[in-house]
C-alpha cells in the first residue's frame, strides 16, 4: 500500500516539468518548440542562457532529492519503495502528466535520485560526466556516460546497495532511450554542442 502510493507521488512530483514552467514565465516560449524540443536544462540553456540553464538543473535534481526524502519517510526507507520511486520521479519527469506527457530526459532527476541513494558513486560519475563535457561540449554523450557508469561503479564497489544498484540500471536504461535521437545525431556528427548558437528553433 505504502509502496503504491509512495511511486505515486514520487511520479507527480516528477511531473513538475521545471523548465517548461521557467520559458514559459521567463519568455513566454513552449521550450519544446525550440533547440532540441527537449524540457531539460540544457535545452534551457539554449533559449535562456546558462545561468537559467544551471537554475532548472539544481531544481531538477532536488526534486529527485525531495521526492525520495519524502517516499523514505512514507515508505520507512524500504528498499524497494525507494527504487521504484526513483524510477518514478524520472518517469515522471519524462513523460508528466501535467503537460501532454511531453518532459525532458531525465538526467538533472536522475542525478537527484542516485545523489539521495549512492551519493560518492554519484559525484564520481558526476566529475567524469563534466570532464567529458568540457572537452567534447556534447552535453548529450556526458549525460549517457554518466548515467552508464554508476551501475557500472556500483556493481564493482557496492553490490550490496541493490536498491540503488537496481535503480541505476534501469535509469541508465531509461536515459538511452530517451536520448536515442541525441545518440543518432552522436553517431552522424550532427549532434548540438554547448553553446552552439545555431539552429535555435526546430
Ligand atoms: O540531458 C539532456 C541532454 O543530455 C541533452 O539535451 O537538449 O541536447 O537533447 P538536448
Amino acid at each position: 500500500m505504502w509502496c503504491i502510493l509512495s511511486i505515486i507521488i514520487a511520479y507527480l512530483i516528477g511531473s513538475i516539468s521545471t523548465s517548461t514552467i521557467v520559458v514559459k514565465m521567463v519568455s513566454g516560449k513552449d521550450i519544446r518548440q525550440f533547440g532540441s524540443g527537449n524540457a531539460g536544462a540544457t535545452n534551457t540553456s539554449r533559449v535562456l542562457g546558462t545561468k537559467w540553464g544551471i537554475a532548472v538543473l539544481v531544481i531538477d535534481a532536488l526534486k529527485g532529492m525531495i521526492a525520495l526524502s519524502i517516499v523514505s519517510a512514507l515508505a520507512h526507507a524500504n528498499p524497494v519503495a525507494l527504487a521504484l520511486s526513483a524510477i518514478a520521479v524520472v518517469v515522471g519527469h519524462n513523460w508528466p502528466i501535467y503537460f501532454g506527457f511531453r518532459g525532458g530526459k531525465g538526467i538533472a532527476t536522475t542525478i537527484g535520485v542516485l545523489l539521495w541513494m549512492a551519493p560518492l558513486m554519484t559525484i564520481i560519475a558526476g566529475i567524469l560526466c563534466l570532464v567529458v563535457i568540457a572537452l567534447t561540449r556534447y552535453v548529450s554523450l556526458g549525460s549517457l556516460i554518466f548515467a552508464i557508469l554508476i551501475p557500472i561503479l556500483l556493481g564493482v564497489w557496492a553490490p550490496s546497495h541493490e536498491a540503488a544498484l537496481w535503480a541505476s540500471i534501469v535509469l541508465a536504461l531509461l536515459s538511452i532511450y530517451s536520448h536515442r535521437q541525441n545518440i543518432g545525431r552522436l553517431l552522424r556528427g550532427s549532434e548540438r554542442k554547448l553553446f552552439d548558437k545555431t539552429s535555435d528553433h526546430l
